[in-house]
């Protein structure tokens, strides 16, 4: 009898089923980027696991190999019996992207959100874990909770004015995708449902700092959106990632959201380089004719003065992901000059062009420019980053 089971099994290429095992499945995954936070990783756990004492969580640290072993503290913590787990993610870095990676390996229905630096008040987390899990009857559905240091009894804590007038900038200009719905969609702290992140991540962009932007205007239906103050804390140790480039990052942002995707935000910025480029080129140019050095000469000089400033910036800036250091990038320095060289030739060929068939020159000087722009970006694109 046993024989002939197996027998038939094996025919049709089944395979045993499993015992079901029991787990204890979480109801709330918390999703916490890291980068260079080893020691906050304790205390963060220790937090979250007094603040959510009696439900079933498990924590999602997705670190960017942070040179200071942030990820082998929170596998240590995991081996300590806390359920935490981590994704090491190496050569790549970004908060939203690590955010939508650990999101998208979530085991709970429910997803949070938060930074490891213990600048977010854990003790909303189970009040806004109750929100989504509908208990509160006067609220109905809830698809999303934001913390909010923009509601009254929230607030930004000890944030210089300078860091308060960036922050309210950003909030502006997030209106022209998102409207004004939403007090703080640059908070870092919010709880959704795994499946708003499922049906928002194809079209999300991922870049940068503003996950909660970046899903808000993603969305593909309304949701249904509560806010909840709290007041933003101190960091407990190390230092904010926050830097000069995290506004190109936003700039990124906006243009993709604003475009539909059809503008690649890094062509718009190749583009404002190449502009900045020509305002350097012609204050070089006027300050050796004033010299009275010969114009080719000033010439020559003010286009190598444009080239290399604009290869720098599209290098730190356009580039930023891709940054080419130490050998690479004088390889790639070579490469940019001559593609911008043959970018300057396609340039004059179709402004000859066009002024032949159009008489204007502003026409011509355009589409010539326009060439220029988009063979440069292409072939840096392709052939040097
Ligand atoms: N994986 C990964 N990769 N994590 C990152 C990266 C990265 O490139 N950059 C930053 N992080 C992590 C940090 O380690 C921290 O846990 C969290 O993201 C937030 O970074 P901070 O550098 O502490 O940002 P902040 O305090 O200036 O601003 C935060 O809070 C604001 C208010 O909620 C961010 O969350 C902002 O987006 C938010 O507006
Ligand atoms: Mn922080």
């Amino acid at each position: 009898m046993q024989a002939e089971a197996t027998a038939s099994t094996a025919e049709i290429g089944a395979v045993e089923t499993p015992v079901a095992r029991p787990r204890l499945v979480p109801t709330l995954s918390i999703v916490v980027p890291t980068y260079n936070e080893k020691g906050n990783i304790r205390p963060l756990v220790a937090a979250v696991a007094s603040a959510l004492e009696g439900r079933l969580w498990e924590m999602i640290i997705v670190d960017d190999d942070s040179p200071d072993g942030t990820w082998r503290e929170a596998l240590a913590v995991a081996r300590d019996g806390f359920p935490v787990r981590c994704i090491r993610r190496v050569g790549r870095r970004g908060l939203s992207s690590a955010v939508v990676e650990g999101a998208m390996s979530a085991s709970a229905e429910i997803v949070g959100v938060m930074d490891a630096d213990m600048q977010h008040d854990e003790k909303l987390l189970a009040p806004m874990l109750d929100l989504v899990l509908g208990k509160d009857p006067a609220q109905g559905q809830v698809d999303l909770v934001i913390a909010s240091r923009h509601l009254d009894g929230g607030g930004l804590g000890d944030w210089d004015q300078s860091r308060r007038k960036m922050s309210s900038f950003a909030t502006s200009l997030s209106k022209l995708v998102i409207g004004g719905a939403v007090s703080d969609p640059m908070s870092g702290f919010f709880m959704t449902r795994r499946s708003v992140f499922d049906a928002a991540v194809p079209e999300l962009s991922q870049q940068g700092y503003k996950i909660l932007l970046d899903l808000l205007s993603s969305s593909p239906q309304p949701l249904k959106i509560i806010e909840v103050p709290y007041v933003f804390r101190d960091r407990l140790s190390g230092e904010s990632k926050l830097d000069v480039m995290i506004l190109a990052e936003y700039a990124f942002l906006l243009i993709d959201k604003l475009s539909h995707g059809f503008v690649p935000p890094r062509f718009v910025l190749f583009s404002i380089v190449g502009g900045l480029g020509l305002i350097v080129h012609l204050l070089v140019l006027q300050l050796l004719q004033a010299t009275g050095a010969p114009f080719l000469q000033s010439q020559a000089i003010a286009t190598i003065v444009a080239m290399t400033l604009n290869f720098i910036l599209n290098n730190v800036v356009t580039y930023r992901s891709q940054m080419l250091r130490g050998k690479d990038a004088v390889f790639g320095y070579f490469i940019f000059v001559t593609a911008c060289s043959l970018g300057a030739l396609a340039n004059l060929s179709v402004a000859n062009l066009a002024i032949q068939n159009v008489e204007s020159w502003a026409f011509a000087g355009a589409a010539g420019a326009i060439m220029s722009a988009v063979f440069n970006f292409s072939v840096s694109t392709a052939f040097v980053w």
